[in-house]
């Protein structure tokens, strides 16, 4: 099997609906070798009628992190081309509202499972010689919105990580970059308001009245404006893989280029007062 003369892409959090989905098919349309991993058995299955090499991968259990690099290596014989760290999920909810344990759930995906599996899979990215490591963080890996707080922080450290991790491999032929989206079509807003529901007491809370109105927005489930589909992360991601001179950040939708912009002219309370009229 590792005869395969493809480059491979190995990608986190491949279930339909969602952006890792759209980036495996576009990766293997465009030539790659693609290890597609996804948490539920259901859409490994998918995946495998799709054709996909596929596998069971859940980020918050070391055992299936292990289980999930054994089998990459046996499948490429020890070399990777490249790791697109994808999955993760939102938990909405205000900052005084947060249990350590949501908190901590939230970090076990987001950034502790993120970051075991990267480093189990850095041998075979090292031995490839000339590899790619691209990170899925966020809009909101760089800019704080109320009742984003531990999606804002987990993204935050990734992105923290990431920067270190990119400074420590520099000369090793391992090529590591950021891709950060805005408002992209998934799953992603039905998930979190299934967290939501499930770990923020909502009605006990000062802030009560607010979540009603979050609540009615992330159910209808409307496009957010300037929202694209997960082709634009997955052209970012291509260009990541191919790029003999990959960016170290791709900027994704016209909000995160405007609050990247903004961020860095106007100064912190005026741009608060920006963020607080985001809903
Ligand atoms: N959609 C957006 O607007 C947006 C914007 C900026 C950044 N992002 C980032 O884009 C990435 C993909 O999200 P998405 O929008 O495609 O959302 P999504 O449709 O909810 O997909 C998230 C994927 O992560 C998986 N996942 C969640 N917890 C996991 C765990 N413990 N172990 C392994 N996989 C797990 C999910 O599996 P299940 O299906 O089993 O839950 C799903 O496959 C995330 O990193 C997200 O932060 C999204």
């Amino acid at each position: 099997m590792s005869q395969d003369s493809r480059k491979s892409l190995f990608i986190t959090g491949c279930s339909e609906g969602g952006i890792g989905h759209t980036c495996a098919l576009m990766a293997r349309d465009a030539g790659f070798r693609v290890l597609a991993t996804a948490r539920r058995r259901e859409e490994v299955a998918k995946l495998a009628k799709e054709g996909f090499e596929a596998q069971l991968l859940d980020l918050d259990e070391s055992a299936s992190i292990d289980a999930a690099v054994a089998w990459a290596k046996a499948r490429t014989g020890g070399k990777l081309y490249a790791l697109f760290n994808n999955a993760a999920y939102g938990q909405p909810g205000a900052v005084e509202d947060l249990s350590r344990e949501v908190l901590r759930a939230q970090f076990e995906t987001n950034l502790f499972g993120t970051h075991e599996l990267t480093v189990k899979l850095l041998p075979l990215l090292l031995a490839h010689g000339d590899a790619r490591l691209v990170q899925n963080s966020s809009l909101l890996g760089f800019v704080a919105l109320r009742y984003r707080g531990a999606y804002n922080a987990s993204k935050f450290a990734l992105e923290g990580l990431t920067d270190t991790l990119r400074l420590e491999l520099e000369g090793t032929g391992v090529k590591v970059s950021i891709i950060e989206p805005g408002p992209i079509r998934s799953r992603f807003r039905r998930n979190a308001l299934e967290k939501f529901l499930a770990n923020i007491d909502r009605r006990h809370s000062r802030l009560a009245k607010a979540y009603e109105a979050k609540l009615e927005a992330l159910r209808k489930d409307d496009d957010a404006p300037f929202t694209l589909g997960p082709e634009a992360v997955g052209k970012a991601l291509l260009h990541a893989l191919k790029s003999p001179r990959p960016k170290v950040r791709y900027r994704v939708t016209v909000p995160t280029h405007l609050f990247y912009w903004l961020g860095r002219c106007l100064p912190s309370r005026w741009m608060d007062g920006v963020l607080r009229r985001v809903e």
